[in-house]
């Protein structure tokens, strides 16, 4: 099953906050509620929340009570700034509703109903794309899993973070289905626990060999010489290469660096911001600090004691040993090889 899709007219997707210990759908109807899911993290993942605010933008149209194509662009633009509104550091959100309203603004539309039915028809397109892209890139990096290896994953970049397949663990995967035999260490990933609660069930249901970690285990592997590769994904590349991904990724690619391990992020080009020309111009979330005191409603810490909880660090392009893509896996120097992937060219 797709983690977000249309049906029956309206948006469902799986519930990505009752993993792994229930499997439960939830139905919206609206865009305001597309929103709110993309917020309070019933969907992740940059490419999940790309394509779900893509399916926002058509419930968007679908309610437009605007009867010429002007209203229903009207409409949309609206929509679309609630909807980035949501989460600001992922550029598929960004990228996905953007896309919608530059097509509806080019879109020849005989009336309004033909936008709005357009709409639908574009989101989907933008859903089934990112499918096709995604076992894309497992293809372009499951060269580099050796049988035997370990392989170090961070947070949850499969099927959950996608529309299906998943972009590191897509490679992961692919590796695993051409026959090859390794072993991912799973981050558990403080303080929401993507690989611990949702990496760990999708390796689980695919049969391949993992063992979760603390964070804070990481280093040691690296350090005995256990890890031969470090995979994990991207919430928004700068032109230069430096990367935003969640928090906890920047020390793991100065370990790497330290210990000798290539270190690869896993990302669509939709996830290449080209008009950022530096990491540090990315903006980085910062969640409610319940979050670190009561993971999960599991108070650690009184409710009244102080915490900070960025949701994404920046790694800097010079621990990356590459950038894995749908057009290849993309080397230094980045700010010449980035565009030249994103502008279609194989790399
Ligand atoms: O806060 P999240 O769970 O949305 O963060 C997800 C990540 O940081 C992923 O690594 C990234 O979105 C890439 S997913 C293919």
């Amino acid at each position: 099953m797709r983690t977000v899709f249309w049906q029956n007219n309206h948006v469902r997707m799986i519930d990505q906050k009752r993993i792994p210990w229930e499997f439960s759908l939830v139905d919206l109807y609206d865009y305001a509620a597309v929103a709110e899911s993309i917020r309070d993290m019933t969907v992740r993942g940059a490419p999940a929340i790309g394509a779900t605010a893509a399916f926002g933008m058509a419930l968007a149209a679908r309610a437009s009570k605007a009867t010429t194509v002007e209203g229903v662009r009207d409409d949309l633009s609206a929509a679309g700034d609630i909807l980035k509104q949501s989460r600001p550091t992922a550029v598929n959100l960004m990228w996905a509703v953007d896309r919608l309203i530059a097509h509806a603004a080019a879109y020849q539309a005989a009336d309004a109903e033909d936008l709005k039915a357009e709409m639908l028809r574009a989101a989907q397109q933008i859903a089934d794309d990112d499918v096709a892209t995604n076992k894309r890139i497992g293809q372009v990096g499951a060269a580099l899993i050796k049988d035997g290896d370990t392989v170090l994953h961070h947070c949850n970049t499969g099927a959950l973070a996608a529309v299906d397949y998943g972009t590191a663990l897509g490679v992961i995967r692919t590796a695993w289905e051409q026959g090859k035999r390794f072993h991912v260490l799973l981050d558990e990933t403080r303080p929401r626990l993507q690989g611990a609660r949702l990496s760990a069930w999708e390796l689980e249901q695919l049969g391949i060999s993992y063992d979760i970690i603390p964070d804070t285990a990481s280093g040691f592997y690296m350090r005995r010489g256990e890890v031969k590769l470090v995979l994990l994904g991207a919430d928004r590349i700068a032109g230069n290469g430096d990367f935003a991904n969640k928090i906890g990724t920047y020390q793991v690619g100065v370990l790497a660096k330290e210990n000798g391990i290539p270190f690869y992020t896993v990302a669509p080009i939709s996830t290449v911001d080209l008009s950022l020309s530096s990491g540090d111009d990315i903006p980085i979330e910062e969640r409610d600090k319940s979050e670190v005191l009561a993971p999960f409603g599991n108070a650690i810490a009184p409710a009244h004691y102080h915490a900070r909880n960025p949701a994404f660090d920046v790694t800097p392009a010079s621990y990356l040993s590459g950038i894995i893509t749908e057009n290849g896996i993309v080397r230094a120097p980045f700010e010449v090889n980035l565009p030249r992937a994103a502008a279609g060219e194989q790399v």
